[in-house]
């Protein structure tokens, strides 16, 4: 069967012919991959800079964003069936007796960083054809979100977010009414920066948890991403044209920055300006560059002062699984045009190199692998 795959030490990015998994344990599922989408961290294990193949192999089939519809299950699997569309979870435990995170299922809290993620580090991932993997890692998502489901495991950046911010928030309980008709009522004001693919699908997140929300990023609008920003309701605002001053007095004040671009100047930044009792949620990982001149004291002022809250989040639990799964139905409901308009372009297996490699255009793109 045909795969994508890097090999490191070679320095090459080929689509290779492998063999197919076989299953053996009885909670063992089959799945025929569909779709696998493109994101920064597969760019990066292309171009060398990221990925680890698994013990004993030259080289890492990669991708990580997927759907799957599944083909087999074992005996005693009994939370999916043949026919299902699954998105499996990326990454698996490290297997230490003493990680408490790891021991309790939340791998993406791993203390030891003996983990694994399919696709990334360590395990083969899913652009490919055929993938078995154990039934506890697979969600099933509605036929209905068939051309979308792909969005899950990018979308679970920002849920995973959402759920520490919502335990943040909560020591403020006084600030927005509550409202029993619609309990995801927030008042709180957010700054998404980055209008990317995990930028544009955290501010759906936003927008369908409450939050006024403004995309804040490089290019000026009209552009496709300033459009989408503005068809979901949100306020779309370029650096290029607003100044940090200006962006909070538009604002008001910024209870929660979240960050999507990786480019550690501007997200600290537009830390200086983040507001009273905010949280900034940084989800970016940025290349090594060289050191860059900051206002610290202005910065570490205002946290002490504002009683701010800073911290990064990594890949995802089965809880933003399963929110992700939850917020693209509201997503496709709401705004169907637009969660379309996430996925820029749909390619044939073969066009792996161009978007591994080239220039990086539009927002998301996708590798088809089955229909
Ligand atoms: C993936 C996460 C993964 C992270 C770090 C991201 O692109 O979506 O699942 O944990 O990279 O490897």
């Amino acid at each position: 069967m045909k795969a994508i795959a890097v090999t490191p030490s070679r320095r090459e990015v080929a689509l290779i012919e492998t063999e197919a998994p076989r299953a053996s344990g009885p909670t063992d599922v089959t799945l025929r991959i569909l779709d696998v989408g493109i994101c920064g961290t597969d760019r990066e294990i292309a171009a060398f800079q990221y990925g680890t193949p698994p013990a004993g192999c030259d080289h890492l089939v990669i991708g990580h964003e997927s759907l799957g519809e599944v083909v087999a299950v074992g005996p005693a699997v009994s939370r999916v069936k043949p026919g299902d569309l699954v998105v499996p979870m990326v990454r698996r435990p490290c297997g230490h007796a003493d990680c408490p995170a790891c021991q309790a299922g939340r791998q993406d809290f791993c203390y030891t960083g003996d983990f694994s993620e399919r696709g990334i580090k360590s395990r083969h991932g899913f652009m490919t054809e055929l993938v078995v993997d154990d039934e506890r890692w697979m969600h099933v998502v509605s036929p209905a979100l068939r051309d979308v489901a792909v969005l899950v495991e990018p979308l679970t950046i920002a849920e995973k977010a959402l759920i520490q911010v919502e335990e943040v928030q909560q020591r403020l309980p006084w600030v927005c009414e509550v409202r029993p008709d619609d309990p995801r009522h927030t008042c709180h004001r957010a700054v998404v920066l980055g209008a990317g693919p995990v930028g544009l699908l955290g501010a759906m997140a936003l927008v369908a948890a409450g939050f006024d929300t403004t995309v804040y990023s490089r290019e000026p609008a009209p552009n496709p991403k300033a459009y989408l920003a503005e068809a979901i309701g949100a306020r779309y605002r370029s650096s290029k044209e607003t100044s940090l001053e200006q962006l909070a007095a538009d604002v008001g004040n910024i209870d929660l920055v979240y960050e999507a671009t990786g480019a550690s100047q501007a997200a600290f930044e537009l830390m200086t300006v983040l507001g009273t009792n905010g949280v900034f949620v940084f989800t970016g990982v940025p290349g090594r560059k060289a050191p860059i001149e900051l206002d610290t004291d202005l910065i570490m002022k205002n946290l002490v002062l504002k009683n701010q809250v800073v911290f990064g989040t990594v890949n995802a639990g089965a809880d933003a699984f399963q929110a992700a799964i939850r917020d693209l139905g509201v997503f496709h409901q709401r705004w169907p045009a637009a969660l379309r308009g996430v996925i820029t372009g749909r390619h044939p297996v073969e066009s792996y190199r161009d978007l591994l490699v080239g220039k990086p255009q539009g927002i998301k793109h996708v590798l088809r692998f089955a229909s």
